[in-house]
């Protein structure tokens, strides 16, 4: 492994161009560059987070069903999707709130004819078992007389050029300052702001965006000056961690607001480290094929950059998918770390039951699925927090020479010991590589010898899955959210092989930062 361990602008090249040379290249400063040893992958990331710190481990709530959209408003709207999901037994935890909650996109509010009592709403939807998290921009709307804009001047916690001017830039609400988020000021400002709002609110969460920060028209100047930890500093150093800190100034607020609760922060931009505040997603993508694989890679890839907490806008956030596309797509995520359904404003709605009866019906068997299997994400989450290990593995880690096969690319674990065979939506059948052992096919039951290449069939409702001969499966029943599932205890289901099983299993509170000893429970099998 190497980390190249600099905020600065930075190019990676693996091979484009030239497949004889690695380059690696730094805008300013200096260039260090940290080499890991292995000689595993997961002795990397074990080392790798030793030297970035540990996930934190998330509330068990974030790791059921998450409902997005741009945006669900008004409040009837809102309950109306939490109705359907109930309607429909279909288990979801976690309903988002994007910009149109908002007085005029401007932070810390609520557009009270929309949400006439956001805090009703919330406790309304939390007895049911939904958390609300809503979508936080760092960008503060420069207008005298709101109050985290003279609140902000006042403290002088906003980016400045160097003539001591603030930077002004167009987002939503129109005209903004920014948060220096580099600074313990700023960072204890947007804190304070964010436990009050959620205290008045009752949120469980919170979604950062645009925080690259991400504005209109214009490329962010690399000259403006930034507190950088008191060092002082330009743009060009803080740009990379920019929302990297508001993430950890979020998730502070969340704690100062529910002392004693497991934060959950979602963030669109990070850095090395970033799994100590916050879960990753990938940002806006396209309902169509190619960007369904594109976001196998980048989990993937995410998480052999320690980033184990992440996923996609499944479903696509621009764009219809159309039913096979969206079925397929509600499949794979179903083995995904962060599995949120997102569209954008203006696009087909993805809510589980948006493409017909069958859809919902293959949908509602995925995402039920996700549930029953919870007691194993939920250990192999508890186990990345303590050791590294990423909850995803892709297909290749298995091969005793490492070898990158790039037809095998899309193929990847889950929790050990599944392996998942993601095949295009309008493919019968999908070209797969198995390593060492035999496997069981989830579904049919059918054994396949291992160490060998063949044709798997994928039809359009059921996704490949197979489980390691030899290997424990553990299983609960299945509620409408992740707290009424699970009564009943867990089932072991072991598929009979040569050798010996290997299985972590870890189960607490499910909510509490420290849980006390007595209510932790880890074993090994
Ligand atoms: C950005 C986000 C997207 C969100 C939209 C409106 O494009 O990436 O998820 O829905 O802004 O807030």
């Amino acid at each position: 492994g190497i980390l190249l361990d600099t905020t600065c602008k930075s190019r990676f090249s693996f091979g484009a161009g030239n497949k004889q040379i690695l380059q690696i290249s730094v805008a300013h400063g200096p260039m260090n560059l940290i080499f890991i040893p292995g000689p595993r992958p997961e002795d990397v990331l074990r080392r790798y987070h030793e030297l970035t710190g540990k996930m934190a481990m998330p509330p068990r709530w974030a790791l059921g069903l998450q409902q997005c959209r741009y945006s669900y408003y008004p409040e009837h709207e809102l309950l109306a999707v939490a109705q359907n999901f109930r309607d429909r037994n279909i288990p979801c935890d976690v309903l988002y709130l994007d910009i149109h909650y908002m007085d005029g996109y401007k932070g810390f509010t609520v557009d009270k004819s929309r949400f006439p009592d956001l805090a009703a709403t919330t406790k309304k939807l939390l007895d049911a078992g939904l958390r609300v998290v809503p979508i936080q921009d760092p960008g503060i709307k420069a207008e005298c007389g709101y109050l985290p804009f003279d609140d902000g001047k006042k403290d002088e916690v906003f980016v400045k050029y160097p003539d001591g001017e603030d930077w002004i830039a167009g987002v939503w609400p129109g005209d903004c300052v920014f948060p220096d988020f580099t600074s313990e000021k700023g960072r204890a400002w947007w804190s304070a702001l964010s436990a009050r709002w959620v205290e008045e609110t009752g949120v469980s969460g919170l979604w950062n965006d645009m925080n690259e920060p991400a504005v209109w028209g214009q490329d962010v100047p690399d000259m403006l000056e930034f507190n950088l930890e008191s060092r002082g500093g330009s743009h060009a150093e803080a740009h990379n961690v920019y929302g990297q800190l508001m993430a950890s100034a979020s998730r502070r607020g969340l704690m100062l607001a529910k002392p004693g609760e497991r934060p959950f922060v979602l963030t669109r931009a990070g850095f090395a480290g970033i799994h100590r505040y916050a879960a990753v997603w990938s940002g806006d993508n396209v309902a169509n094929e190619e960007h369904m694989f594109l976001g196998i890679r980048l989990v993937l890839s995410m998480a052999m950059s320690g980033v184990s907490f992440s996923g996609p806008d499944v479903g696509g956030f621009v764009g219809d998918a159309g039913k096979n596309l969206f079925m397929r797509w509600v499949s794979v995520a179903s083995f995904f770390p962060i599995f949120r359904l997102h569209s954008m404003i203006d696009s087909r709605d993805n809510e589980p039951w948006s493409y017909g009866e069958l859809a919902e019906a293959i949908a509602g068997n995925y995402i039920r699925l996700r549930y029953k299997l919870l007691p194993m994400l939920y250990s192999a989450m508890a186990v990345s927090s303590q050791s590294g290990l990423p909850v995803l593995q892709p297909f290749f880690w298995s091969r005793p020479s490492l070898e990158f096969e790039p037809v095998f690319q899309h193929l990847f674990f889950f929790c050990q010991n599944l392996l998942i065979i993601p095949s295009a939506s309008d493919q019968h059948a999908v070209w797969a590589g198995l390593p060492e052992g035999n496997f069981y096919h989830l579904f049919t039951g059918q054994c396949f010898t291992g160490n060998q290449n063949l044709w798997i069939a994928s039809p359009v409702d059921t996704l490949p899955v197979l489980v390691k001969a030899g290997s424990i499966l553990l299983t609960q029943s299945v509620g409408t959210c992740t707290e009424d599932s699970g009564a009943g205890g867990i089932v072991l289901h072991i598929f009979y092989g040569e050798g010996k099983a290997n299985l972590t299993f870890h189960t607490d509170d499910g909510i509490s930062l420290h849980p006390e000893a007595g209510d932790i429970e880890q074993w090994e099998i």
